[in-house]
């Protein structure tokens, strides 16, 4: 059930006879603030502007032209021209007793006709070198709008766009070719690779060289000139490579289990290099791209500096993978839109990257930068986890479980060992996940891990624990759930807390479908705040088991119900995980 979009398509109606283009003024319908009903038409101002009349008077003459039909109670105008609307309590609960047999909790699928396809390409860090929080971020936050866009009924094909071609590799092989351990590499490849990538780049910086494109350094010079080898086909250096890139991939992949993250395509950086020649021909041939000094670039008019996308001692660059990765996209995919979930000081080579590639013929498809800020430590500068890359990053992972361990073994006594265990490693990564998707994407936030498991407050751990406590009413009480939701009561909504909590739990659809209009999970979290805090005051006021009547109880106990399914749900498309008891 889509409120929002219920009063849209009733308000359109009613503008017909005003105006003959109603989107604008349909924009304007928000939730009220709760003393003035449960949403408001703001548009008559709007209206009265355009149409040179009293903006009260444009109010009267759309309440008139409004049909509130079963649902709504006569709208009431204030202030200059605000109309007040308040859903019906006899409906309200009907509809509610309507979702309660419904899995999806009675929120619609996009019809055929408007179902997408899209390729989202998130997390992509390159492999063999430290994944840093910036990686986490897009991982969390990508797989959350895999998991938004495919529960509203669109086709998404999810890839990971693996760094697996870089200059790292190069720092690898020579690594391997003369600082090798067997032994630690028989007992721990992924461990080794690490220790031997560390290696490799403390001695660049030794010879004070920033990283591995440092010009002064020898060794520096050394993992180049390695690299070169791998790119141009050494059947050393590629055999090499083959042989460490499944070390590299299982060590993400651990990270990924725990983060309960999977792709539909990982198709790294080498897969496209067979196809970038062919890209660089084809954009000469249709005049976008030209040689200058012995490198191939576009460009971009006089006052912006071109494109790389061939360098004059041959090699590719990321834009050129960049290029031949939205032509086999589109070829394969045909998607409506490729949205690419990476941090913000990448927008200026996703705004090349679009413009080419919009020149070069791809103009139907959209192109989306989702960008998102930095993650800063307590001093508010970047938050770096110490050298030692993924390790460091499971590591962080770790801590959060332990740190939710703690607070399992303090507040769960009554729980198992091995329980216990299970309850900490969901509230710890979910503490993780939320914190960050609770944030407006595009603002930085500080990484604090006092605030991330607080009890109270926005936090994953706060909601975990009310759908645990939901549940355990339901064990408390006995009560057959199923047949609760089969043979749902129609709710009684007479104090305002039951009608308050009525209202939040049918907001879940618009709330989903702004999150996923915007590629923004907070807004998702925020709903599932409002929420929570409705059910307290609702748990508050209303006894549920020890409720007067027989009625009462069972219709408090479908409010409960409804509550933490729909916790549930936000949780699971946030890529957050409950446990029925903690
Ligand atoms: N591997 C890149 C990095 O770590 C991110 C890749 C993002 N996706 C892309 N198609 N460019 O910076």
């Amino acid at each position: 059930m889509n409120l929002l979009q219920d009063l849209q398509e009733r308000l359109r109606l009613a503008l017909a006879g005003l105006v003959s283009e109603t989107a604008t003024y349909e924009a304007m319908v928000k939730p009220a603030p709760p003393r003035f009903g449960d949403y408001q038409f703001t548009c008559a101002m709007a209206l009265g502007k355009a149409l040179g009349r009293k903006p009260r008077d444009v109010a009267t003459e759309l309440v008139q032209q409004l049909d509130v039909g079963d649902a709504l109670e006569t709208p009431e105008i204030a202030g200059p021209g605000f109309i007040n609307l308040r859903f019906r309590d006899d409906w309200l609960a009907r509809t509610l007793q309507a979702i309660a047999a419904d899995a999806r909790l009675g929120i619609s699928e996009v019809s055929s006709s408007q179902t997408q396809t899209y390729v989202i390409d998130y997390s992509s860090p390159n492999v063999a070198k430290p994944m840093h929080v910036g990686h986490l971020r897009s991982t969390i936050i990508g797989n959350s709008l895999v998991r938004l866009l495919r529960f509203l009924g669109h086709r998404v094909i999810s890839d990971n766009h693996l760094g697996d071609w870089g200059t790292q590799f190069g720092m690898l092989i020579y690594g391997y070719k003369h600082f090798r351990d067997d032994e630690a590499l028989q007992a721990d490849p992924v461990r080794e690779m690490v220790r031997l990538y560390l290696l490799v780049r403390n001695k660049i910086k030794e010879e004070g060289g920033e990283d591995e494109d440092a010009a002064s350094s020898p060794t520096a010079e050394a993992c180049r000139r390695e690299t070169a080898k791998l790119h141009a086909g050494d059947p050393e250096n590629v055999a090499l490579w083959k042989m460490m890139m499944p070390w590299c991939r299982a060590e993400l992949d651990r990270i990924y289990r725990r983060l309960d993250v999977t792709f539909d395509e990982t198709l790294g950086e080498s897969f496209y290099q067979p196809m970038l020649a062919d890209v660089v021909n084809d954009l000469r041939a249709k005049g976008i791209a030209e040689p200058s000094q012995g490198a191939i670039i576009v460009p971009f008019g006089e006052d912006q500096p071109p494109a790389l996308i061939q360098k004059s001692d041959g090699a590719f660059t990321y834009m050129t993978t960049d290029l031949a990765t939205i032509r086999y996209r589109v070829e394969k995919f045909k998607p409506d839109a490729i949205l690419y979930v990476v941090g913000s000081p990448q927008a200026l080579h996703f705004q090349y990257l679009f413009a080419i590639a919009r020149r070069w013929g791809y103009d139907r498809v959209k192109l989306e930068h989702v960008p998102f800020g930095s993650v800063l430590g307590p001093d508010r500068r970047p938050f770096r986890t110490r050298e030692g890359g993924t390790i460091e990053l499971e590591s962080l992972l770790q801590e959060a479980v332990d740190r939710a361990r703690k607070i399992v073994d303090s507040n769960s006594p009554h729980l198992s060992e091995s329980e216990r265990r299970e309850v900490a490693e969901v509230v710890g990564i979910g503490a993780v996940k939320y914190a960050d998707l609770s944030q407006n994407r595009t603002s930085d936030y500080v990484f604090s891990w006092d605030k991330m498991l607080a009890m109270d407050g926005n936090t994953a751990t706060y909601m975990q624990y009310a759908y645990a406590r939901i549940r355990s009413v339901f064990r408390k009480g006995s009560v057959d759930t199923d047949g609760l939701r089969r043979d749902a009561p129609l709710p009684i909504l007479k104090t305002p807390q039951e009608r308050a909590l009525a209202l939040a739990l049918l907001r879940l659809e618009e709330t989903l479908v702004a999150a996923a209009a915007e590629y923004k999970p907070h807004v998702v979290t925020n709903y599932l705040w409002e929420l929570a805090n409705a059910y307290s005051g609702f748990y508050q006021n209303c006894p549920v088991l020890k409720a007067e009547t027989d009625s009462l109880r069972r219709s408090r106990l479908l409010l409960c119900d409804l509550t933490a399914r729909t916790l549930k749900t936000g949780l699971d498309l946030l890529g957050i995980r409950t446990v029925e008891q903690m």
